[in-house]
């Protein structure tokens, strides 16, 4: 091949080498370049750009670095055969399709940094090389990772535990149906708007859910077994939970003897000020703890945390040896090394430069059109305008080939409306893409919107 459709742009303040690996990348993703199609030289390719060498070797070690390209000694660059799995997408599948959206501005997924890969195979090779515990291990999880897990909570969330008072879960939602299934019958409030899977969970285990307002104190209880919440940072409207309500609604619970369940998704992505400590520090009697693996190592390890109260931990534990609802040990164990080895802290610090450099450019180009719903933390940020407008954004979004969710997709009684941006698993020129985008139809305005297809269904 001897060039690239690529059009780097110099004015969009996104470095160059950053802009042509991402187009590389989509070429890739929409299977214009194959495994195995062999990349223009750096030079050649740089010549055909107008730019320097630098920029396309840059460019290209970057890829390399994910996994999508790779350089065979004397024979070029070459699109990878292993590596990273390509997303499955049908040949040359169209980059507009509604259907088919590429780019996902959704809430869930994080911005790992593509240069701490090398101490990622350093802890599968360890695993690789450890031995597995020949039968059932202990069913709260691998005793070294919890020990690493209730440093971590000290040192970062003010939480102070014992290692046997954490479980190792496969994720968020299994560690709260875990919990579900050794709670008291009864109805469990959850926030409203909210995290569509922990009501989904609910409803799973045979439980009624009561819609709580978001964003709003609580301050009582009553009637319910339980209440699932996410203080540190309102999953959508991204409000945190003042200390004031958090003792209000700490008394709310020991009133109706009811469990507070904290969903402490992603409160170490702040980059104003410090993460308010957990809310389970003000009282472990009454508080369970889910923490995940999803936002600073990977969603799809499926791993996560549940510190579980007092009461409830013999019950929980009994279950787990009699189910085997525990986690996998390779991931585990890998888990333990990352954390051991300072990844886990790395991967963090970089991703929320990441998120404090990104958050401020969606605020900019969203704040003339809508309102911020809560301050500036985390991989999202949630916007507040009437549902026409944020539909008529949402539409032009899919028809370029982006998803961003509707807010109403969050709300079940609560009525809230506009744009929820997620900004973690994209490219620098994906965001600018996308707000460029989102932009052009904020200021149309609702009636502008293209040609109504059916809403793309949310992602968490
Ligand atoms: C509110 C909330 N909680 C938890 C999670 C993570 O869930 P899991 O650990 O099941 O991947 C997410 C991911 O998007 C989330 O948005």
């Amino acid at each position: 091949m001897s060039t690239l459709p690529l059009r780097l742009d110099r004015a969009s303040g996104v470095p160059l080498p950053a802009q042509l690996a991402a187009q590389v990348r989509e070429l890739i993703v929409a299977r214009t370049l194959v495994r195995g199609d062999r990349l223009p030289s750096s030079r050649a390719l740089a010549a055909d750009l107008g730019v320097s060498r630098a920029v396309t070797e840059q460019g290209y070690e970057q890829l390399v670095a994910e996994g999508w390209l790779e350089t065979l000694r004397g024979a070029g660059t070459f699109v990878a055969s292993g590596g990273l799995s390509t997303p499955a997408a049908p040949a040359r599948a169209p980059r507009q399709s509604p259907d088919r959206p590429l780019v996902t501005l959704d809430t869930g997924t994080p911005w790992i940094d593509p240069r701490q890969r090398a101490g990622w195979r350093r802890a599968w090779r360890e695993v690789s090389a450890a031995v597995p515990p020949p039968g059932y291990d202990d069913p709260r999880g691998l005793p070294e990772l919890r020990e690493a897990l209730a440093d971590r909570l000290g040192r970062t969330r003010g939480l102070t535990v014992e290692p046997d008072e954490i479980v190792v879960t496969a994720g968020t939602a299994d560690g709260l149906r875990q919990l579900l299934r050794v709670l008291p019958p009864g109805p469990i409030g959850v926030e409203d708007p909210g995290y569509r899977s922990a009501a989904v969970t609910v409803l799973d285990t045979g439980r009624t859910t009561v819609d709580i307002p978001a964003a709003q104190p609580i301050t009582t209880l009553t009637g319910l077994a339980g209440v699932y919440v996410t203080p540190a940072h309102q999953h959508p409207l991204g409000r945190v939970m003042p200390a004031a309500e958090r003792l209000d609604l700490l008394a709310a619970a020991r009133a109706a003897g009811a469990i507070v369940i904290e969903d402490d998704y992603d409160s170490e992505f702040r980059y104003d000020v410090a993460p308010v400590p957990a809310l389970a520090s003000l009282d472990r009697e009454r508080v369970a703890y889910l923490g995940t693996a999803a936002k600073a190592v990977a969603p799809t390890l499926r791993l996560g945390w549940l510190v579980v109260p007092p009461a409830l931990s013999a019950a929980l534990n009994e279950r787990r040896l009699a189910t085997h609802d525990g986690a996998s040990w390779p991931a585990q164990r890998a888990l333990l090394t990352l954390l051991r080895d300072g990844w886990v802290d790395k991967v963090v610090r970089t991703a929320r430069r990441t998120y404090a450099e990104r958050a401020p450019r969606v605020a900019a180009a969203l704040s003339p059109y809508a309102e911020l719903a809560g301050p500036l933390a985390g991989m999202y940020s949630t916007w507040l305008m009437p549902e026409d407008l944020a539909v008529a954004a949402h539409e032009a979004a899919l028809a370029a080939g982006f998803r961003v969710n509707l807010l109403s997709s969050y709300a079940r009684s609560s009525g809230h409306t506009g744009l929820v941006i997620g900004f973690g698993g994209i490219t620098d020129a994906e965001l600018d893409r996308a707000l460029q985008v989102l932009t052009r139809a904020l200021a149309a305005g609702p009636a502008a919107g293209p040609a109504a297809g059916p809403a793309a269904g949310p992602r968490p």
